[in-house]
């Protein structure tokens, strides 16, 4: 007797209009190997960002700097082996866009091609435009980022809230714009006042996803390791803890080295 097989229907960037158009919101979270991604996608999630925060939760820089296109593939890589529904996005990694936009399409087109992802996110408004309209022109999706945006700390010097100030409101307004008008599918906006999450939503018909950017955006977005409770020492207003994983790890690797070192592991019935 053959067992029907489940039939999953794919997100792409069509249902994710959709669900912007129905009300119905968007969840995002980030991804960077395999086991993780498939709990995920099995979960349900939307999008999966293969997100360049890797550098930070996966690697241990400070930064997102660090991180290089040869290993944000790696991560791409392994979490797309694990999707069955999700549609999954990849950040392009600082130095690989910025300030040349033939690079740009090049570190794209990399991407999608050796590790199978639907999509690239890049950071920043018009300074980036000639990049993202050379990748969109050769049929590569890209989610915009604005507000916060970790590839310039330097500049910003803080990871405190952005576009407080009338100014850097204007210009995140009209860099919403711009990147819906040059085609990207959706925007993420980072660590900004909520009215202008609600209000930047509703002046683009593209999702926009939140992450520390109010419940009037069209979805959220999240780090894994933090919703999880995997990282300990970052807790911005934003961020909602879904477990205390490393307490709880913690906890059963006490309890393996215990038994180890008792002799209690493994049991007559543990051996063969
Ligand atoms: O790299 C990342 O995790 C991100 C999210 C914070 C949106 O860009």
């Amino acid at each position: 007797m053959s067992v029907a097989k489940k039939e999953i229907k794919r997100i792409t960037t069509h249902v994710l209009q959709n669900m912007k158009e129905q009300g119905e919101k968007i969840s995002m979270l980030t991804a960077y190997d395999y086991s993780m991604a498939r709990i995920l996608d099995d979960a349900g999630i939307d999008i999966l960002l293969v997100g360049d925060s890797a550098s930070n939760v996966m690697a241990g820089h400070e930064t997102t700097l660090p991180i290089t296109l040869e290993q944000m593939i790696y991560h791409a890589q392994s979490v797309v082996r694990a999707v069955e529904r999700a549609f999954v996005v990849v950040d392009l990694p600082f130095g690989s866009y910025q300030g040349n936009s033939t690079k740009a399409l090049n570190s794209a087109i990399s991407i999608m091609k050796e590790s199978g992802a639907h999509a690239v996110k890049l950071e920043g408004g018009s300074e980036i435009e000639e990049s993202v309209r050379r990748i969109l022109s050769a049929g590569v999706p890209v989610m915009g980022h604005l507000g916060l945006t970790p590839q310039s700390i330097y500049k910003f010097g803080t990871y405190s809230v952005r576009a407080r100030e009338e100014a850097e409101a204007n210009k995140l307004r009209e860099d919403a714009l711009l990147l819906e008008e040059c085609g990207c599918f959706a925007i993420v906006l980072e660590k900004i006042p909520a009215t202008l999450g609600k209000e930047v939503a509703a002046s683009v018909r593209i999702p926009v996803i939140g992450i520390g950017a109010g419940n009037g955006t069209d979805g959220q977005v999240l780090v894994m390791h933090d919703v999880l409770g995997i990282t300990k020492d970052f807790s911005p207003r934003f961020l909602r803890r879904y477990l205390n994983l490393y307490d709880t790890i913690k906890e059963a690797i006490n309890n393996y080295i215990t038994d180890v070192k008792s002799g209690s592991f493994p049991s007559d019935e543990e051996q063969y």
